[in-house]
């Protein structure tokens, strides 16, 4: 796993049953694609598209994006070979597995074993490729702290809206709007919670899934909104339109990233000698402490991994 977390504000789907929508990808500007094999696939589709994955990956031309293939989950028959043809084929050019509807820590350490001895085989090394977990049933959420720490693999604990309500019987179709008849609140908060509170807690991302009302962008953004107040690193995207909104939405505004970088300059001035030694100290009218630096740490890493750059920055009193 990579010591600094990567940039995952977007977070691209793209159907491996489709070479053109593979070429496509290549030239947005998400921070991830994510190659599918299951529920955009259909299933005689599958081999084919195993093929045209293995031969996007290698073909090159992605840039600095995360490399993702969604492999089938592990009740279905398509699984295992999901995972070797495209790691034996592709393992170079690819950096994690994407597993859907992961409903134990065991499913996860089953495709660790599979992944380390497609790595020792093929003189890959052995670890490199990551796991994202997809929670898509109420026994994935039940076990999501089990889930997030089956593996030093797993970067990623991903919320699948769209089997999730099927899962839990939500009456709704509408992926990411409320259910009818439930008005005091949101319907998804607990998930949503939940699932933030296992990546947090075990150091993981937090991800949101897709909005597939592709056309109401402006619905993408109310929804993309949510979770990202609530401390999300980033949501899926199912078509170009929403990658600008995604990258938009889980970046930090510009004035609080130069207002972050701010407070971590001003406070390690002022807790230095130089500075006076001071604890809690004053920047501008407002009073920053310890747990301002780290809060202020959160929204400089957002900005750092987004490529932000500052536009104002603080000075030290020359005396
Ligand atoms: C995504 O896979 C979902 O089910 O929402
Ligand atoms: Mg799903």
């Amino acid at each position: 796993m990579p010591e600094v977390p990567r940039s995952r504000r977007s977070c691209l789907a793209v159907p491996g049953s489709n070479p053109r929508f593979l070429e496509k990808a290549k030239s947005l500007d998400a921070d991830q694609v994510f190659l599918d094999l299951e529920d955009a696939v259909a299933p005689i589709a599958k081999p084919d598209a195993r093929k045209n994955i293995v031969a996007a990956l290698n073909e090159g031309g992605w840039g600095e994006k995360i490399r993702v293939v969604r492999v089938n989950d592990w009740t279905t028959e398509w699984t295992y070979r999901d995972v070797i043809e495209v790691v034996e084929g592709a393992g170079a050019n690819l950096d994690c597995i994407m597993l859907p509807k992961v409903q134990t820590a065991e499913q996860v350490v089953t495709l660790d074993t599979l992944l380390t001895q497609i790595e020792k085989v093929n003189g890959l090394e052995v670890g490199r490729i990551g796991i994202e977990a997809q929670i898509e049933n109420a026994l994935g959420l039940v076990n999501v702290d089990a889930i997030a720490t089956a593996s030093p693999r797993v970067e990623t604990i991903i919320f699948g809206p769209a089997d999730f309500m099927a899962s839990i019987n939500m009456k709704s179709l509408v992926v990411g709007e409320q259910p009818p008849g439930y008005d005091v609140g949101d319907a998804y908060h607990y998930i949503l919670m939940r699932i933030l509170m296992a990546a947090r807690a075990y150091d993981k991302q937090a991800i949101d899934g897709p909005y597939l009302q592709i056309k109401d962008l402006e619905g993408y953004h109310r929804v993309a909104g949510r979770s990202a107040a609530l401390g999300f690193d980033g949501k899926w995207v199912l078509h170009p339109d929403q990658v600008a909104a995604a990258n938009e939405v889980f970046s930090p505004a510009q004035s609080d990233y130069d207002h972050a970088e701010n407070i971590l300059d001003a406070y390690e001035h002022y807790t230095s000698a130089a500075g006076g030694a001071l604890g809690a100290v004053m920047l501008g009218d407002e009073m920053i402490d310890e747990a301002s630096r780290k809060m202020a740490l959160v929204v400089s890493a957002k900005g750092r991994s987004a490529g932000m750059q500052r536009t104002d920055v603080w000075q030290a009193p020359s005396d």
